[in-house]
């Protein structure tokens, strides 16, 4: 834990939205009058009928429901684009910076509005209703937050699928959701690879039947196959479209969006934000944490295959009138000053990126940071995992030459936005602290049984009362939401995370206690990873657990046990490394497999967990309790055998 204090900045203080004293009192009515202090913050969004009914909740189990704003309706795409035209139509909405530094677009809010009516008059003339879902398989391309847009524009629920999964983990989200109709590319590019969008999708589409309408833009006019009567080409469409269409009035709790996301247990959950609570939040946090003003340039490296895509590259930044920077490719190409050239080439003012990322280029040496100039920037941020204090003093000692303030964001996607941050002009800063709760947000810590803990104590982190961002439901299964996050810790949100509080109050988020790991910044279940595997004909048995990594943060370390008679080599290894890759996608890359001729198992049967990471961590003089296990000689091969 680092001791090191970085002030705020008197100059931060003096423009931002909240200085220390604001965030006191803010904080503060939040806490005791919630009702009060989040109808005041809903007249930042334009409501074709205001909401007069605000917080109404209840995390107990006879009595559970979760609604914020319910007799209110809006509409998201006139929030994020109509409300602008008069004062802001010709300021830049997006930017788009492709993966090549030759290709780039700026889309002015008019332009934008124009193309978002012209797809929602497309989805329309397609069938596509109130209430239907749409799967978005895209890269990030301008036509991923139109096809966002368009979808709120009618209210119909979008499910983003991250361009990276593979086409049977499309499937599988697909089919989830029931979606009648899926937006896509020809192809991606990043890191001047390209991927085979519309190829995965018919693959995926051979075992999904819901799907009879395909669109598909032409980004890289690679050659794909069209299929008559399903795929229409996305230009074609939109030609034929008004550039005119009304925003659905929407309730504020009628469905928003769909994304999946890794849990315990093998199956993604669908997470269900609804409209209203879901757009205030994003757009207060956005203003709030990064003391955003319309005209600055936000660059959250994110895809919109991720909340953090969808909150804080799209709807945040433009509900606020903002201007929203677009990347298409990766940190290290064509080399490793790609991040700071885009800060230079379009003078960035935030940019908000992940640990690995920085981890990754830190590696690389300064000289690709400092031959850039950077001196449009006033802002960091960080989300995703914790932040090493290595890689945040490194972040703003090199990036931020000593001087920029760095806020690390600790969210999840169930909460839809930023829930403990500093913010710049009111915080002062400890390297690898997420800081302080938002304003509505309850943090607790409590132990194993549930007792809260008072003071300085560390334990796990629950929320104990609800915030607008908050999401509403898995989708299809409400009571697989009310058994995730409701039943550990009664009448509390579990959020699965690991947490310290110090004597300053400050929050420090120590990493996931349940099963799942994070990988680059992207959340993956152990139980995803072992289903695929097991799912491999040579295969009887699999194990998952994280281990440390330099870069990614956490790694991927499965203990396999093969079927008799099968030999564990090299080539089988490999095997399974392409195996896991294509049922999930190289997100889920084994990075260490290790052949085990059986696993530690209690009497009854259960797999001991705990004793696989500290083996995987190298701990192997820690292994704790073994008393209880079936065959202790397996824990020694293990050790003996242990991948490095
Ligand atoms: C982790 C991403 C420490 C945490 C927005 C959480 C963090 C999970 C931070 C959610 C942070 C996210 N410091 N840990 N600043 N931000 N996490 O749903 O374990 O992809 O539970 O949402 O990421 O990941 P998700």
């Amino acid at each position: 834990m680092s001791q090191a204090i970085y002030p705020v900045r008197p100059e931060d203080a003096a423009r931002a939205h909240v200085d220390a004293a604001a965030y006191e009192r803010l904080y503060a009515e939040a806490a005791q009058d919630p009702d009060g202090f989040w109808r005041r913050q809903a007249e930042r969004l334009d409501w074709t009928t205001p909401p007069t009914q605000i917080g109404d909740w209840s995390f107990d189990e006879a009595d559970f429901h979760i609604k914020w704003f319910a007799d209110g309706a809006l509409n998201v795409s006139a929030n994020c684009l109509d409300r602008h035209l008069a004062t802001r139509g010709d300021d830049t909405a997006i930017i788009w910076e492709g993966d090549d530094p030759a290709d780039g677009r700026r889309i002015s809010y008019r332009e934008l509005h124009a193309d978002v009516c012209r797809l929602a008059n497309a989805l329309k003339a397609k069938g596509v209703a109130k209430g239907d879902r749409v799967t978005i398989y895209l890269p990030m391309i301008p036509e991923a937050a139109v096809a966002m847009l368009a979808c709120t524009r009618i209210g119909a629920v979008h499910s983003i699928v991250f361009g990276g999964f593979s086409p049977d983990a499309l499937a599988n989200r697909i089919q989830d959701c029931d979606s009648r109709l899926l937006i896509t590319a020809d192809e991606g590019r990043r890191g001047g690879k390209r991927v085979p969008l519309k190829a995965n999708v018919d693959a995926a589409l051979a075992h999904c039947t819901s799907v009879d309408t395909v669109l598909v833009v032409r980004h890289t006019g690679g050659e794909v196959t069209m299929q008559p009567g399903r795929d229409t080409d996305y230009a074609e469409a939109i030609a034929a479209a008004a550039p005119d269409c009304p925003a659905e009035p929407m309730g504020a709790e009628d469905p928003l969006f769909i994304l999946y996301t890794s849990g315990s247990t093998g199956k993604p959950k669908g997470v269900l934000h609804t409209t209203g609570g879901y757009l205030l939040w994003a757009a207060y946090t956005h203003e709030t944490v990064f003391d955003y003003r319309p005209g600055e340039v936000f660059w959250c490296t994110a895809d919109v295959g991720w909340v953090t895509g969808h909150s804080y590259t799209v709807y945040g930044p433009l509900a606020n009138g903002g201007t929203t920077l677009m990347f298409e490719g990766v940190p290290n190409w064509p080399d490793h000053g790609r991040f700071w050239d885009v800060i230079d080439k379009h003078k960035v003012d935030i940019f908000y990126t992940a640990p690995t990322a920085l981890r990754a280029l830190m590696r690389e040496g300064d000289d690709w940071v400092t031959r850039s100039s950077r001196k449009s920037l006033r802002l960091l941020g960080s989300v995703g995992e914790p932040i090493n204090p290595e890689a945040w003093e490194w972040y703003h000692r090199v990036v931020g030459e000593g001087k920029l303030p760095i806020v690390d964001t600790w969210w999840q996607t169930e909460t839809g936005g930023i829930m403990i941050s500093p913010l710049p002009g009111a915080t002062d800063l400890k390297p690898g602290s997420a800081s302080k709760p938002f304003f509505g947000v309850l943090p607790q810590v409590v132990d194993a049984e549930g007792v809260v803990l008072e003071g300085a104590t560390e334990g796990n982190l629950v929320l104990a009362a609800s915030w607008p961002g908050q999401m509403r439901t898995v989708w299809n299964d409400h009571d697989r939401f009310f058994q995730t996050y409701f039943t550990t810790y009664k009448g509390k949100y579990f959020t699965g995370d690991g947490v310290r509080r110090d004597a300053d109050g400050y929050y420090w988020i120590t990493g996931r206690v349940d099963d799942v790991i994070n990988v680059s910044g992207h959340r993956m279940g152990t139980a995803e990873v072992e289903s695929a595997l097991v799912a491999h004909a040579k295969v009887a048995e699999a194990a998952v657990v994280g281990m440390p990594h330099d870069v990614k943060g956490q790694g991927i370390y499965a203990y396999v046990t093969l079927n008799a008679g099968v030999e564990g080599d090299e080539a089988l290894r490999k095997e399974l490394v392409q195996w896991v890759r294509r049922e999930i996608g190289p997100i889920a890359s084994p990075d260490a497999i290790q052949f085990a001729p059986g696993l530690p198992k209690t009497r009854s049967g259960k797999i001991m967990r705990r004793i696989l990471r500290k083996i995987a961590e190298g701990e192997v003089g820690a292994l704790g309790d073994t008393s209880t296990l079936a065959d202790p000689a397996v824990v020694d091969h293990l050790v003996a055998n242990r991948v490095s």
